[in-house]
């Protein structure tokens, strides 16, 4: 897997960030690829980015390279933050990899990620549309052009089989009935005008993981993170800094 790596000057918490459905590193900003006193591992899941193989149709089996990944790294726990399909990756790890996870920030996502048939016909019947549709619903109204037209082309980019293999992958998972088993410091985080992942998925995720606390930015849609970095990235801050994560850290 390609990831780029940002070192934290003391010791702390090792962060992975995992990108969701036809993603890639890039649409990470760069507040929190380079976030402040934290190592930072920033990943393209097999087939997306630079990186090699071929895309999961699962999430396990993306659990499982990102695994495999902790372990060629030699890092025994990490914070794991990840976005829309990536956050249902970083679920799966905390419930069948507990002892790798020092803790979750979940963002724009959900422990059931159906998709509608219609997008998952349309990708293979008319991509170039499909990524248009995907396009216009993953901004809020107020979104920068510059942004809307670099998560277009990274669509583009990731082509039809692999953006079809992830939205697959989504549209199988489904962990609410397990929620209760995680035990790993969680934060979500979800942007009141997203309209993939709603509200109401958000604060599934809150009120049925122990202990999780959310934060919620108003008017942000489904690309919170790009959308909103300075106060998505204060809020992960102030989770890695407020609870102590002893665990986290290199092995
Ligand atoms: N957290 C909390 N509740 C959830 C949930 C989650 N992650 N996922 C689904 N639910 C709820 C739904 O709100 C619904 O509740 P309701 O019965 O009170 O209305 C119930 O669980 C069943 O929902 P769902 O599993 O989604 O099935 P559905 O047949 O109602 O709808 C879709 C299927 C695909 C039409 C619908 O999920 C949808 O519109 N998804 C988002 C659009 C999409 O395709 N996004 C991906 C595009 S890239």
């Amino acid at each position: 897997m390609y990831y780029t790596l940002k070192r934290g000057l003391r010791p702390g918490p090792v962060l992975v960030l995992i990108h969701g459905a036809g993603g890639s590193r890039l649409l990470w900003p760069p507040q929190l690829r380079r976030l402040p006193g934290a190592t930072v591992y920033t990943l393209d899941l097999p087939g997306h980015g630079r990186s090699g193989g071929r895309a999961c149709d699962t999430i396990g089996c993306y659990a499982e390279a990102v695994a495999a990944f902790l372990d060629k790294v030699v890092v025994e726990r990490a914070v794991l933050m990840g976005h829309s399909m990536g956050g249902a990756v970083a679920l799966t790890l905390a419930l069948d990899f507990a002892d790798r996870v020092a803790g979750l920030v979940l963002v724009a996502s959900g422990a059931r990620l159906r998709v509608a048939p219609a997008i998952l016909d349309s990708i293979r019947t008319d991509f170039a549309r499909t990524v248009e549709l995907i396009s216009r619903a993953i901004w809020s109204p107020g979104a920068n052009p510059t942004l809307v037209e670099r998560g277009r082309q990274a669509l583009v980019e990731a082509g039809p089989s692999v953006l079809l293999s992830d939205l697959t992958a989504c549209d199988h998972f489904d962990v609410m009935e397990r929620l209760r088993e995680i035990a790993s410091p969680t934060l979500v985080i979800g942007g009141s005008a997203d309209l993939l992942t709603p509200l109401k998925y958000t604060r599934f995720l809150a009120e049925h993981i122990s202990g999780a606390h959310s934060v919620i930015i108003e008017g942000a849609g489904h690309m919170v993170m790009l959308e909103r970095p300075a106060e998505v990235t204060r809020a992960v801050l102030r989770f890695l800094n407020e609870k102590p994560l002893p665990t986290a850290g290199a092995g």
